[in-house]
């Protein structure tokens, strides 16, 4: 059996379009956490939600009490100063976070974010303290060439660089999104992430230890709903999903991390 903690999280994305709606979707979730700490005691998986930046406050507000933790999407690496419009980790902290995405597909893909600025951001996330989800995954377009591991072994190399063994062991996590995966409905076949989650973890374990590749957890996202979560979860190396679409719907969302 797996012997790293489940992470499900759930990346909001732009999404919802007021902090009325935010409010009310994370009181649906917190409502259904609360059934299941009493239905279910030994429920044992790490749920994250990740909202927007502005929306980060009070949803952990409305979530406190439960088990469940915050992500933000993003960061800025300096600590404070003439950046404006970005968001420290500081700030972050200081609102309840735990967790930060790094080098989403969307921020590489529509803000140019490179892997040297992704491995900025991881570093900061790290030094502060907090858990970075480190995003990586190829095109469509990559896929359909045969460079998935060319592009996941780059994109991890250079996103890790300067990451202690401690650090990738302790809090770092990676999340596998293949781009093509991603909002399109065509969730990747548990075959095939669960051929590219071993194959990181041969990455990881050739950069630092057959310790830290056994520990570090690997999330799959792209489409991932209630319909196909539970045979991903069937596969050995699939630490837990990073949920985009499906965890605007509370419903779903609850039913992906209550997994079978
Ligand atoms: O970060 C989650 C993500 O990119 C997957 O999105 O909508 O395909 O579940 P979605």
């Amino acid at each position: 059996a797996r012997q790293r903690k489940v992470l499900m999280a759930g990346n909001w994305k732009m999404n919802p379009a007021s902090i009325k709606e935010a409010r009310e979707m994370a009181a649906l979730l917190a409502s259904s956490l609360r059934t299941i700490a009493q239905d279910k005691p030994g429920f044992d998986v790490e749920v994250v939600v990740i909202p927007p930046s502005p929306f980060l406050h009070i949803v952990a507000d409305v979530l406190s009490g439960t088990v469940a933790k915050i992500g933000a999407q993003d960061v800025h690496p300096e600590s404070k100063g003439a950046f404006t419009g970005e968001v420290s980790t500081g700030m972050l902290m200081s609102m309840g976070v735990s967790y930060v995405l790094a080098g989403h597909s969307e921020r590489r893909n529509l803000f140019n974010e490179s892997d040297a600025v992704v491995n900025k951001k991881v570093k900061a996330v790290l030094a502060s303290g907090l858990s970075p989800i480190l995003c990586i995954g190829e095109s469509k377009e990559e896929y359909e060439s045969g460079l998935v591991k060319d592009v996941c072994s780059k994109q991890l190399r250079e996103g890790l660089v300067g990451v202690s063994a401690e650090d990738l062991q302790e809090k770092l996590v990676i999340a596998y999104e293949p781009v093509w995966a991603i909002g399109t409905g065509l969730t990747a076949t548990p075959a095939i992430a669960q051929s590219v989650h071993s194959y990181i973890r041969s990455v990881i374990k050739e950069m630092y230890s057959p310790e830290v590749a056994n520990a570090v957890r690997i999330q799959y996202g792209g489409s991932v709903t209630p319909e196909s979560v539970d045979e991903l979860m069937t596969c050995p190396d699939i630490d837990g999903c990073l949920v985009g679409g499906a965890s605007l719907v509370a419903e779903k969302f609850s039913r992906i991390f209550s997994y079978q």
